[in-house]
């Protein structure tokens, strides 16, 4: 007969196996993760009542076709401010500078907005992307898709998941049956050759392309196996720090264009279904190089 004392040390030992870091306690980052959603549903709400009121006047250009409105950085001091308060330790990186303090082994990473030239042309495709690093891993990642209240989540170590429900990346096989997705750099100065050439292989030889200009949103969609693969460069580490957390748990692969781990960085990304990685990676070697991507 197992007695109750041989009970206690078994589920003991499962708790911390399952765990990614021993020293992170799982009601704790199961109680993050609900802040943090009810966290991004209330900027989602902000930004979907602000969509059809910014004006042209009210839309300053950072840099080249790099827009932000108030409506970013009003979304982002409700969050850093909520945030402030679930986990006073824990530093920020944010796109709109409304809070810059990374000296802390928690450090939330947010893109209050991810497509605001989606936002501000009234294309009804863009999220909040909220993610918390700890002793440089990203250990929990929330995308909301602020138009269909589709709330992408991933804790390490425990799946990915969309409004609850469990994800996972296709099984495509092929790159014949794929459906790809990437972004354009916004740069004059870029030699988009390379970039040309890509496209034009997968003209001939995946199924379709698409570009849907919020980079979140696109990681999540290979996450839940609505596309198959994705990759862009130029990128920001607040685009992709949820969800290449919600790629990874949903079973995908991600790296930078030629395989190594650049991507945590944050400028250059593939995030495939795993079948298609290799595929994927080996065109965008031809095409680009280090210099150009
Ligand atoms: C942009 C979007 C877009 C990507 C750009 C990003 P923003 O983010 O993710 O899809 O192509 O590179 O800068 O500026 O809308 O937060
Ligand atoms: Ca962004
Ligand atoms: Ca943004």
């Amino acid at each position: 007969m197992v007695t109750p004392f041989f009970v206690i040390i078994v589920s003991i030992q499962i708790k911390i196996m399952n765990h990614p870091n021993p020293t992170l306690d799982q009601d704790q980052l199961a109680s993050w993760m609900k802040q943090v959603k009810v966290t991004a549903a209330e900027a989602a709400d902000f930004i979907r009542t602000e969509l059809y009121k910014v004006k042209q006047e009210q839309i300053i250009t950072k840099e080249l076709n790099s827009l932000v409105s108030y409506v970013d950085k009003t979304a982002e001091e409700m969050i850093v401010k909520r945030l402030s308060e679930v986990l006073p330790a824990a530093g920020f990186i944010t796109e709109e500078d409304t809070e810059d303090q990374t000296d802390s082994e928690l450090i939330w990473i947010i893109d209050p907005l991810d497509g605001t030239s989606n936002f501000l042309h009234k294309i009804p495709h863009f999220a909040v992307s909220i993610a918390l690093r700890y002793q440089g891993e990203m250990i929990l990642g929330v995308v909301y898709d602020v138009m269909r209240s589709e709330c992408f989540s991933a804790i390490k170590g425990q799946g990915a998941y969309m409004n609850g429900t469990k994800i996972k990346v296709s099984a495509v096989p092929e790159l014949s049956e794929a459906m790809m997705a990437t972004g354009f750099p916004y740069a004059s100065s870029y030699d988009f050759k390379p970039l040309v050439d890509t496209l034009q292989y997968w003209f001939q030889h995946a199924r379709g392309l698409r570009r849907f200009g919020a980079a979140a949103l696109d990681l999540c969609f290979v996450a839940a196996g609505r596309i198959d693969a994705y990759y862009e460069s130029k990128l920001h580490i607040w685009d992709i720090a949820a969800g290449v957390l919600i790629v990874e748990e949903a079973g995908g692969v991600v790296s930078d264009y030629f395989g190594g781990d650049t991507h945590k960085g944050g400028t250059q990304i593939v995030a495939t279904n795993a079948n298609l990685h290799d595929k994927v990676v080996a065109v965008l070697s031809q095409n680009f190089t280090q210099d150009t991507v």
